[in-house]
């Protein structure tokens, strides 16, 4: 099956960076939203994010100005906005972006089951709920698949396309396909908690949170060590400022209730009381860090 026309429902931090690659792969995007303000904040990202990169291909010499500015407004063309699950209906492939929270995520699927094309394929950007209960809340579990993207989306390389147990092999063929048009690389996972990446940062995130909760060392001091210690691009602590406190404890809540006796799913306290304050990390100014726009202070 050949992925032409694409669905993102919800254009937050993630949804607007699906729509944003979707339509530079050539597709053409309808993303919706549950209330206006958040769709227009959403589209006004896309556009911010494809200056950006226009600039960026400008610099490099890759395109001329005029050049670069077309190809951006031909990329926004390919998007419309709209705030009504409808109009997803003549989608070949609609990917879920919305909070994480499995039983709205079961109640968008099961509205999606029977307002989508028989033959459309249905995927989750899930971070850690699994997709096959998402697949039987649609009614059509052969054609669920998750579609995992990567914060930020326009600069991370990799797509993790999740096989469920009932997934067809042909939607999972085109789903991996429809990655690899997006620009991204693609990894085949099995529909385990935390798919592979997840499983592996989210405890480490954990990790990092305790050993702050413990006084061993700040926030600053553990991010500069991962970084010059390890390579790594960006510390555990303002990785997960980066991600979203809510959406990492939500990740770590769902887990810890599933898996009761796995010992690298924890809540750190700390989480849980800078979510309570409303300190949601970049998306609200100020996490572990205090953020102006996208960047840390
Ligand atoms: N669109 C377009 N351009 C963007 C952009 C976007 N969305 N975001 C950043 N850029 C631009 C920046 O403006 C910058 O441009 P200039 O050089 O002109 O200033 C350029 O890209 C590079 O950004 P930075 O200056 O911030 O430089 P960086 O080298 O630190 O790169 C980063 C930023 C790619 C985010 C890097 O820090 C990184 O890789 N961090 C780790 C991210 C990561 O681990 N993500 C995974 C999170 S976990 C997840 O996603 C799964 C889950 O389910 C929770
Ligand atoms: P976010 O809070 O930034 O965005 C969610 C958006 O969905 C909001 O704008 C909200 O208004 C909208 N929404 C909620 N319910 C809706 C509905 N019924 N219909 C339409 N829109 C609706 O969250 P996010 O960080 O973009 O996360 C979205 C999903 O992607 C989650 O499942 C999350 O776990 C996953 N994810 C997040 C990251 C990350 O780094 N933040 C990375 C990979 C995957």
């Amino acid at each position: 099956m050949q992925i032409k026309k694409v669905g993102v429902i919800g254009c937050g931090l993630m949804g607007h960076g699906i729509a944003q690659v979707a339509a530079e792969g050539g597709h053409d995007v309808v993303v919706v939203e549950a209330d206006a303000r958040a769709l227009d904040a959403g589209l006004a990202r896309i556009d911010k994010s494809l200056k950006k990169l226009a600039q960026k291909q400008v610099e490099k010499g890759k395109l001329d100005a005029d050049q670069a500015e077309k190809a951006a407004a031909a990329t926004r063309l390919r998007i419309a906005g709209s705030l009504e699950r409808r109009s997803v209906a003549s989608c070949d492939l609609v990917i879920e972006a919305i909070v994480e929270d499995l039983d709205a995520k079961r109640a968008l699927f099961r509205e999606l089951g029977s307002l989508t094309r028989r033959e459309a394929i249905l995927a989750s950007n899930t971070s850690s709920f699994p997709i096959s209960e998402m697949g039987e809340a649609s009614g059509r579990p052969e054609q669920m698949v998750g579609l995992h993207f990567f914060n930020p989306v326009q600069l991370m390389r990799l797509v993790e396309v999740v096989r469920a147990p009932k997934t067809s092999d042909e939607a999972f063929a085109a789903a991996r396909a429809f990655g690899e048009a997006c620009g991204k690389t693609p990894i085949a996972c099995k529909d385990t908690p935390g798919f592979v990446v997840n499983r592996l940062l989210v405890p480490f995130m954990v990790q990092a949170l305790a050993m702050l909760e413990r006084g061993d060392a700040s926030a600053e001091d553990i991010d500069t060590g991962m970084k010059l210690g390890c390579g790594h691009p960006m510390g555990p602590i303002e990785l997960t400022d980066y991600v979203g406190l809510d959406t990492t404890l939500a990740i770590l809540r769902g887990w810890v209730e599933r898996y009761p006796d796995e010992p690298t799913f924890a809540v750190p306290a700390i989480l849980e009381e800078k979510v309570r304050q409303k300190k949601l990390g970049r998306k609200s100014g100020e996490g572990f860090y205090k953020w102006e726009g996208d960047k840390r202070l």
